[in-house]
C-alpha cells in the first residue's frame, strides 16, 4: 500500500481518486482537515475498503510512526501543505509550521521507518515530495522556462516555506540516503479546487454575480496544468523516476491572468448565459449580457511574481510523460464540473470561507 498525505485537498483528492480508479493498491490518506481539506472530495470512496482515511497532522511524529509500523507502506507521497500565497502573506505562521516543521518531522519518522526495512522492501521504498514551480521565483518576459537546475529564488512566505521543504528532502537523500523524489509543478486547475484560487474563485463569483477581482494589471503569467495530468505525472515519477532526482511538471500553457478570466467568462456565457433580467450590465438592451462586465481590477498582491513557466522536457524525455488535456479541453471540463457541483460549492463556502474573502478583498476593492 501507499501513504498519501494531504489527500483530502485539491490535488491530493484528485490523486487518490485517480489512483483507486486505476489500481487496487490500498491508500492510507493522512490529512489534518484544515480549511482546505474536505472529505466531501472523497465521498465516492466512503465504502471503499481500499481507502483508509486518518485524521491527523504530518508533524505528529507518534501518529506517523505508528501508521508506518502498522501499514508498512511501500511509498509515501507528500501533498500536505498550506498552499495559498495570499494566506501566506496575511498569516505566514501556519506555512512555517506545516511546510517546514511538518515536512521535517515527517522526514524524521520516515527515515526511522525506512532504516528498519530490509532487502527489496528497503530498496524499493520511495518518498515523493510534491512541490511547486514558485520556489524558482519570477521570470522576465523573455527568459527561458524553469528547468530543474534553475536557482531557487522564492518570493512569498508560501514559496519560501516550500523551498525550505524541498531543501530538507534533498538533504535527507544526500545525508541519510533516503530514497526521495521531488516534483515541482506549475499551477493546477480542475475539479475540487478550493474557491480561494484564481480559476474556481472566478467561476463561483461569476455564478453569484459578484465582482471578479483581478490583481494589478492582470498581465501576470502562469503555466496552467489540468490536475489529472499532474496526477499522472506523479504516478509516472513514482514508478520510474530516478532516486534523488527532481522533475519539473508543467502544461506548456502560459496564459495571462486576464486571459484566464476572459476564458472563464466566455465559457459561462455559453454554458450558463446571463438572462437580460439578471444582467449586471446597466444597458442590457444594447448588448447581450456577459460575465465579463463583472471584472474588477483591484489592488495588486504584495511581491506578486510576474511570470512562471515550466520546462518539462526532462520528465518527457526520461519518463515519457506528457499532459493529455489542452487548456481548452481542461478548462471546459472544469467550468462544467463547477456547474454540475453547486452543492459542493455552497458547502465549502462556510462562515470561515466568507471571513477569508472579507479579509483578503476588503482592502483591495
Ligand atoms: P490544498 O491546500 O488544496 O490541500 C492541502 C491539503 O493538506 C488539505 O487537505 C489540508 O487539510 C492538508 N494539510 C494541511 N496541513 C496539514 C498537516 N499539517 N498535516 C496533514 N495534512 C495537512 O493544496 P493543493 O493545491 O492540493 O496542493 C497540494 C500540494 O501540491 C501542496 O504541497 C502544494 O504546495 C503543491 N502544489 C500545488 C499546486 C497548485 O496549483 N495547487 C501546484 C504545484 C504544487
Ligand atoms: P492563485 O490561484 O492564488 O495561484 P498562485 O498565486 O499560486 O499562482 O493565483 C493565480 C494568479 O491569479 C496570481 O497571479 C494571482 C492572481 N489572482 C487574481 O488576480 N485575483 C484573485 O482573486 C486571485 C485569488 C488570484
Amino acid at each position: 500500500m501507499i501513504l498519501v498525505t494531504g489527500g483530502a485537498g485539491f490535488i491530493g483528492a484528485n490523486f487518490v481518486l485517480d489512483w483507486l480508479a486505476q489500481s487496487d493498491e490500498t491508500v492510507i490518506n493522512l490529512d489534518a482537515l484544515t480549511y482546505a481539506g474536505n472529505l466531501q472530495n472523497l465521498t465516492s470512496l466512503a465504502t471503499d475498503q481500499r481507502h483508509i482515511f486518518v485524521h491527523g497532522d504530518i508533524g505528529d511524529s507518534a501518529l506517523v510512526t505508528s501508521l508506518l509500523a502498522q501499514h508498512q507502506p511501500r511509498a509515501i507521497i507528500n501533498f500536505a501543505a498550506e498552499s495559498h500565497v495570499d494566506r501566506s502573506i496575511l498569516g505566514p505562521e501556519d506555512f512555517i509550521q506545516t511546510n517546514i516543521v511538518g515536512t521535517f518531522r515527517l522526514l524524521e519518522s520516515v527515515r526511522a521507518y525506512w532504516k528498519g526495512l530490509n532487502g527489496e522492501t528497503k530498496q524499493d521504498f520511495r518518498f515523493l515530495h510534491v512541490s511547486t514551480d514558485e520556489v524558482y521565483g519570477s521570470l522576465a518576459k523573455d527568459e527561458p522556462a524553469f528547468s530543474e537546475t534553475r536557482r531557487y529564488e522564492p518570493n512569498s512566505p508560501y514559496s519560501a516555506s516550500k523551498a525550505a521543504s524541498d531543501h530538507l528532502v534533498r538533504a535527507y537523500h544526500h545525508t541519510y540516503g533516503l530514497p526521495v523524489l521531488t516534483t515541482n509543478c506549475s499551477n493546477n486547475y480542475g475539479p475540487y479546487h478550493f474557491p480561494e484560487k484564481l480559476i474556481p474563485l472566478m467561476i463561483v463569483n461569476a455564478l453569484a454575480s459578484k465582482p471578479l477581482p483581478v490583481y494589478g494589471d492582470g498581465q501576470q503569467i502562469r503555466d496552467w496544468l489540468y490536475v489529472k495530468d499532474h496526477c499522472s505525472a506523479i504516478r509516472r515519477v513514482l514508478e520510474a523516476g530516478r532516486i534523488g532526482e527532481v522533475y519539473n511538471i508543467g502544461g506548456c500553457n502560459e496564459k495571462t491572468n486576464i486571459e484566464i478570466v476572459h476564458t472563464v467568462c466566455a465559457l459561462l456565457d455559453e454554458l450558463r448565459p446571463l438572462s437580460t433580467a439578471h444582467s449586471p450590465l446597466t444597458t442590457p438592451h444594447l448588448a447581450l449580457p456577459t460575465y465579463r462586465s463583472l471584472i474588477t481590477y483591484v489592488a495588486d498582491r504584495p511581491g506578486h511574481d510576474r511570470r512562471y513557466a515550466i520546462d518539462a522536457s526532462k520528465i518527457e524525455h526520461e519518463l515519457g510523460w506528457r499532459p493529455t488535456e489542452t487548456f481548452e479541453t481542461g478548462i471546459r471540463k472544469t467550468v462544467q464540473w463547477y456547474l454540475d457541483n453547486q452543492g459542493w460549492v455552497s458547502n465549502v463556502q462556510s462562515g470561515a470561507y466568507r471571513t477569508w474573502v472579507e479579509k483578503n478583498y476588503q482592502g483591495r476593492l
